[in-house]
């Protein structure tokens, strides 16, 4: 499955809340930053397909509004529930852009996300 970089946000407008949800090419995006730079996430649970941009941030993690599953927002693992780890997406900043690699195929049912 082939990728392409596109773009998400300006850095100089990424939230001081140090999130971002858009979708990208088709793709559910969460964007967060922390100490090392940003990460992308498919913005969607693994579990039962919620939304994760709409659960509570901290510490570096995710919790599932839905029924509580935890992923880390650097790796997309799952480390609260026994669910698949998240898809994660390149990222990477030019010219204070922030761009998102995405796949160039739509998402498919198993990777969009319920009231999305
Ligand atoms: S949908 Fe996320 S924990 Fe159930």
């Amino acid at each position: 499955m082939s990728e392409r970089y596109l773009s998400l946000i300006a850095e100089a407008d990424f939230p001081e809340s140090e999130s971002y949800a858009a979708v990208v090419g088709g793709w559910y995006v969460l964007a967060t930053k922390d100490d090392k730079g940003y990460n992308a996430l498919n913005d969607r649970c693994t579990h039962a397909a919620s939304l994760l941009s709409t659960g509570r941030m901290r510490r570096g993690t995710v919790m599932c509004p839905l029924h509580g599953a935890r992923f880390e927002l650097a790796s997309g693992k799952c480390i609260g529930g026994a669910y698949r780890d998240l898809r994660m997406f390149p990222v990477r900043v030019v010219d204070g852009q922030i761009e998102v690699a995405v796949p160039e195929e739509k998402p498919s049912m198993a990777d969009l996300p319920i009231g999305g």
